[in-house]
Order: structure tokens, then C-alpha cells, then sequence
């Protein structure tokens, strides 16, 4: 493990992703053609493991996983997780495997219930169930969200991974269903995580370059900025938990590691949230980026009294992994937009986005 003093003050003794443990590692991810699996499978490219990424085709157009020409990288299989056999088929040797492959957007939950469920619970079932025949593994990170806790709507509550877990609308109750699930498979199936760790990871809203999702903040505003048009703010007030997408993966990495080397201590649920005071307003948000910007960006706010319920903020207490896992926030809710508006600025132009998003990897670390 690496480990240094950390730069910034207050925070302490923080651990550095190793380089030198994912060397030549077998890893096998789902859903690495979406937005937070390329960052993490182009860096685990970078760092010399050897990558299998599972998923459907790019959720977008344009996509993070095309610009990043991730085809050319690792071994990239077009496959389903709801089809148990062609997942038995292509996980074989892995050594470690990271879950991201999902319906993640609640507004499409409410448009398509069945998929989502079908996708986000009987996905993870498959993938643990095909996850059991691997005589290789050591280690299972399964990616859900800040959104599978019961919301009990209250602001001052910072939730603790032995909270019940909940979820109003499909999307965030399909990953509580998730996380139910990797828990009766851990202690039915895997002995709690006696050789193989098992653990699931809940983050919150990630922001960074190469989201291109329809109906999240800064791909509207890029798209606004594309068009010459103003960005609509329809959620001004709404507070959401900002982080860098670099941040939860930080800690996926982290997590796997302490999973291979210590399975049963670390097979549980793990917080990734970013610190309190970054939990801020769409519109606060917005006016960071335009003013980051500069003049061609600029917003109008349209209120949409018919949207569906969404939850409102839900903090979590991340104090486990802190102490634990020695993972720590590093960039601020503006430090955070400000990476994101730099690799924006890179795409706009055409720079090498292969260059700006190893450079924001290697910065993560200072
Ligand atoms: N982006 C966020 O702010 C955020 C926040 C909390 C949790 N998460 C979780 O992180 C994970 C990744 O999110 P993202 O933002 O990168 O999403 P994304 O939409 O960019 O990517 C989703 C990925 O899943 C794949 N996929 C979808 N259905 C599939 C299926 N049936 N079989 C195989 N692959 C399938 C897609 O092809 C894509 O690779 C998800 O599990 C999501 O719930 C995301």
C-alpha cells in the first residue's frame, strides 16, 4: 500500500491507489462504455492491469469509451447482464470485479420500471451467480448509490452503512434491491466473505469530463454551450452531494485492494460521499461553471411543476472509509468543476482527451 501525508490541511494520513498492486491484474468490469466505467477502466489501463469490460453499447453519442478509443485498450465484450450465460462465459480468470453495468437515471426509471429492475437486480443476481464458478476471484466491488437508503427527508441525518436500506422511485429502489441482494449472496453463497470479499459502494452525484447523459447538469450546460443557448436550470434549489467521478472510483480501488488482501474484514457496504460543505444548490453549481466558463455560457431557469418526485438530498456518513479504507475527499465541489469545465474546454477544442484525463488522474493524487 502507498501511503503519504496528506497536502491538504486536516486531512491527515490518506492512502494512494497502488500502481504496483493493479500491475497485471485480472479485472473484469461491467458497464465500462458508460461515463464513470471508462474513467475507471482507462485507469486501470494506465496502471498496467489487465482489463475485461462487459456492458452494452455506449449509453451516449458522443461517448467517453469512443474518445477515449478504450476498444483499442482492453478487451471489450458487447454483452448483456441479464444473460447468465454469456456473463459465465466472459468473466473466466478474472481476479477482480468491479459492478457498474446499470439503468442508472431515476427520470428513466419512471419511463421504463421493468427494465430497470430487470437490468439493476436480476444484472447483479447474474453476476454474482456467475461470479460463484470463478476459481480465481478474491474480490467484488458492486457500484450502487447514495440513493438505496431509506430517505427518512432529513436533512440533519448523515446515513451509516447499517441504515435499512429504501428508495422512493425504481431507479433508487432497484439498487437497495441490489444491495439485498449481495448480502444474502455473500452470506448464503460466499461463506461472509471467508476467500472471496464481497462488498457493495455507495457514492452520490459524480461530475467530470465525458458525461454526455441526458438530464444531469453539466452535460446540459455543455450541450448549452454547443448550441449558443442558454443552460436551463429546472431544479435551482435542489442540494445534491458534488464529487469528482475520480473520487468514488479513488475508493472503489481502495476497497477492492483491502478486499483481495483481506476479503472477510472489508465484505460489507462502504460510503464514498464528498465532505459537507460541498453538498450545494443546482444553482450554486451552476453559477461556479458559468463563472469558470466565462462569457459564452450564461442560465435561465425554468421550473417544472409536472416532474416526478425525486428525493431530496441525502447525506452520508463516510466516516468508515475514512478510517478504514484511509480514503479521503481531495478536490472540493470547485476544484470539481473546475477539472470538469478544463476537459470540456479540451473536447471543445479537439485536444487529445486521452492526454487531459490521464493529466486529471495523475493531479488526483497531487
Ligand atoms: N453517475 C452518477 O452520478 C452515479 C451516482 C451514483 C451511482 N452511480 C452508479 O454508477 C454506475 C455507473 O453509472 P454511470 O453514470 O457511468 O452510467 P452510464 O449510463 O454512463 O453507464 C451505464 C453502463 O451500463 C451499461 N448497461 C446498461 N444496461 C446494461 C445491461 N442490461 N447489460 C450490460 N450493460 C448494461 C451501459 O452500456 C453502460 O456501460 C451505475 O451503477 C450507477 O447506478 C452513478
Amino acid at each position: 500500500m502507498e501511503y503519504r501525508q496528506g497536502a491538504l490541511e486536516g486531512m491527515g494520513i490518506m492512502r494512494n491507489v497502488s500502481h504496483r498492486f493493479w500491475r497485471g491484474k485480472k479485472v473484469f468490469i461491467t458497464g465500462h462504455t458508460g461515463f464513470k466505467g471508462s474513467w475507471l477502466s482507462f485507469w486501470l489501463y494506465e496502471m498496467g492491469a489487465n482489463v475485461t469490460g462487459y456492458a452494452l453499447n455506449p449509453p451516449t453519442n458522443p461517448s467517453l469509451f469512443e474518445l477515449l478509443k478504450l476498444k483499442s485498450k482492453i478487451k471489450s465484450v458487447h454483452g448483456d447482464v441479464r444473460d447468465l450465460n454469456f456473463l459465465k462465459e466472459n468473466i473466466r480468470n478474472a481476479e477482480i470485479v468491479f459492478h457498474l453495468a446499470a439503468q442508472p437515471l431515476v427520470l428513466e426509471s419512471y419511463k421504463n420500471p421493468v427494465d430497470t429492475y430487470a437490468t439493476n437486480v436480476m444484472g447483479t443476481i447474474n453476476l454474482l451467480e456467475a461470479c460463484r464458478e470463478q476459481k480465481t476471484l478474491r474480490a467484488v466491488v458492486n457500484v450502487t448509490t447514495d440513493k438505496c437508503y431509506e430517505n427518512r427527508e432529513k436533512p440533519e441525518i448523515a446515513y451509516r452503512e447499517n441504515e435499512p436500506m429504501g428508495g422512493f422511485d425504481p431507479y433508487s429502489n432497484s439498487k437497495a434491491c441490489s444491495e439485498l441482494v449481495t448480502d444474502s449472496y455473500r452470506k448464503a453463497f460466499y461463506n461472509s466473505g471467508a476467500k472471496v470479499g464481497i462488498a457493495t459502494a455507495r457514492a452520490g452525484n459524480v461530475i467530470g469530463g465525458g458525461d454526455f447523459a441526458l438530464d444531469r447538469l453539466i452535460p446540459d450546460c455543455i450541450r448549452g454551450i454547443m448550441n449558443g443557448e442558454k443552460i436551463t436550470v429546472r431544479n435551482p434549489d435542489s442540494i445534491r452531494p458534488w464529487q469528482h467521478v475520480l473520487e468514488p472510483l479513488a475508493g472503489y480501488l481502495l476497497l477492492a485492494e483491502s478486499l483481495y488482501k483481506s476479503p472477510k474484514e472489508f465484505s460489507a457496504g462502504w460510503n464514498f460521499g464528498p465532505k459537507e460543505k460541498d453538498a450545494k444548490s443546482v444553482l450554486n453549481i451552476i453559477e461556479t461553471f458559468c463563472k469558470i466558463w466565462g462569457d459564452d455560457a450564461s442560465y435561465e431557469i425554468k421550473k417544472d411543476p409536472n416532474a416526478p418526485h425525486e428525493a431530496s438530498y441525502l447525506k452520508l456518513d463516510s466516516s468508515k472509509a475514512k478510517k478504514k479504507l484511509l480514503w479521503k475527499p481531495r478536490w472540493n465541489s470547485e476544484v470539481a468543476v473546475k477539472k470538469t469545465a478544463e476537459w470540456y474546454r479540451a473536447y471543445l477544442k479537439k485536444e487529445n482527451v486521452d492526454k487531459i484525463t490521464s493529466a486529471q488522474t495523475e493531479s488526483y493524487y497531487g
